[in-house]
């Protein structure tokens, strides 16, 4: 079985490449499921905010909902910030763990920036609609030295980087026991 935990900057397309590789993969009579940071704040997060403390709670609840999926075999995609090296390695330890790094600059996320946030998050600070901690602006990203796959969101439409995902979850699905 295979987890896949994604790493990114907001807007890099975390969401939208889980989304459309678990579709490739039912299509494919896979069994796969994503564990997603922006529902799971909604619910059993909700009580978390985005401090070094609460993202790394964040992410580890996930993955404790990404391992009972395992356990029923499913293929997980977990989509998270997931900014810290140190928690994204211990997490790395697990067998069925694979990191994948969504590579997209900054200057393009800003442009982009569907969500409104970076433009919130680049307001003056007096503004009472400024975005504090807001990561890859006022908030740390350490980009991974070891991710398993790079997908230069920036740089190749959303069906490339689905594809290679894709490619590489079945790759790895057989030796990720
Ligand atoms: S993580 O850092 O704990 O891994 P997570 O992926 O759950 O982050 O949540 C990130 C999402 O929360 C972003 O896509 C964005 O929609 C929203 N968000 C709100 N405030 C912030 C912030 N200060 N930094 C980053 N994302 C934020």
């Amino acid at each position: 079985m295979i987890l896949i935990q994604f790493t990114g900057l907001s807007g890099a397309g975390k969401t939208t490449l889980a989304e459309q590789v678990r579709h490739l993969l039912v299509q494919n009579n896979y069994a796969a499921e994503i564990v997603d940071g922006d529902v799971y704040r909604k619910t059993i997060c909700k009580d978390l905010g985005f401090s070094k403390e609460d993202r790394c709670e964040n992410v580890r609840r996930l993955f404790d909902v990404g391992r009972n999926l395992i356990e029923e075999k499913k293929i997980v995609l977990m989509s998270v910030i997931n900014p810290y090296e140190n928690l994204r390695n211990e997490l790395r330890n697990f067998e069925f763990v694979r990191t994948v790094f969504l590579d997209c600059s900054i200057e393009n996320l800003i442009e982009r920036d569907p969500k409104g946030l970076y433009k919130k998050a680049l307001l003056p600070d007096h503004d009472e609609n400024k975005i504090k901690n807001f990561t890859g602006i006022s908030d740390v990203f350490e980009v991974p030295k070891k991710a398993d796959l790079i997908l230069k969101t920036d740089a190749e439409t959303v069906s490339v980087s689905t594809r290679k995902l894709y490619n590489f979850i079945i790759d790895n699905l057989n030796n990720a026991v």
